[in-house]
């Protein structure tokens, strides 16, 4: 599949496929190609050749309102998004606008709320609450219309470490979902996703694992990714390149499993 702004090829030839279920991470530095594959996905931008198939239909003849009940969304900036004035409203405009019957409803706008730690905030008008709060409002709109599919760009931009922690919370509890996320964040990627793809001038260079992701120098030099900063460690000081968390190096450190 190829797109283009104007006369400009932004993504080149990018073909991937995702499973039920996956979590995958997609990396890259600025302008990537990151958030406009993203919006390929859930139809917001249509390819200028190749196509896009969902459960085995092409996408390209359906409107974004029928994909967006498969493929729910939470943009980079969640302002682009949200246009309800309390927090309830704007979670329940998903299941009201499809129809939900009310108990499902009410289910699923529950479940969305618990999963996003907004319980307390719901009759505020989102924009008095922070960044970090608003792309939690979004985020739970989009599971409120529970997708098979969430597209996730930037979700853990301006979070601390307890916004972080309940997204990842999020992530694991939606197990049947699949989940793709668009990350700057690289210690996040490693603590949650088996699979990643790593973007560079609009390609995707690299599709696996956080082992052969981030101890992939060439890539990350050609990615222009920074390593992250444990695995540098364990490749420096460990002369391994098989651990990706903080809690498998703490392991490995208390089972004295080091080789020199
Ligand atoms: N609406 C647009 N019109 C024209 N060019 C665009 C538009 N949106 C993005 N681009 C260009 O397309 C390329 C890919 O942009 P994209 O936003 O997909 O990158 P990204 O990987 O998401 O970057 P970031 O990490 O900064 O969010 C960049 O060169 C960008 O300047
Ligand atoms: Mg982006």
């Amino acid at each position: 599949m190829t797109f283009s702004y104007d006369q400009t090829v932004v993504l080149k030839d990018i073909s991937v496929a995702f499973e039920k279920g996956e979590k995958v991470a997609i990396i890259g530095q600025n302008g990537a190609g990151k958030t406009t594959l993203s919006k390929l996905l859930n139809g917001l931008l249509r390819p200028d050749q190749g196509s896009i198939t969902l459960f085995g239909d092409d996408i390209c003849d359906k409107s974004t309102s029928v994909i967006s009940k498969h493929v729910g969304y939470s943009f980079q900036n969640p302002d682009d998004q949200i246009f309800h004035d309390t927090v309830k409203k704007e979670i329940a405009f998903g299941p009201e606008n499809l129809r939900f019957d009310t108990q499902h409803a009410k289910q699923a706008i529950d479940n969305a709320i618990r999963l996003s730690g907004l319980t307390e905030l719901l009759d505020t008008p989102p924009y008095n609450l922070p960044f970090s709060q608003r792309k939690f409002v979004t985020l739970a709109s989009v599971i409120a219309m529970e997708p098979e599919i969430i597209i996730l760009d930037e979700p853990t931009a301006g979070q601390d470490k307890a916004g972080i922690q309940q997204l990842e919370k999020m992530i694991h509890t939606l197990s049947d979902t699949t989940i793709i996320v668009v990350t700057h964040d690289m210690e996040f990627v490693a603590r949650n996703f088996d699979r990643i793809l790593v973007m560079a001038n609009g390609q995707i260079l690299s599709d696996s694992g956080a082992k052969e992701t981030f101890y992939n120098k060439p890539l990350m030099e050609k990615a222009n990714i920074e390593q992250p900063y444990l695995m540098s460690v364990v490749e420096e000081f460990l002369f391994q390149q098989d651990i990706t968390t903080v809690e498998a190096f703490r392991h490995r450190l208390k089972n004295g499993r080091i080789q020199q």
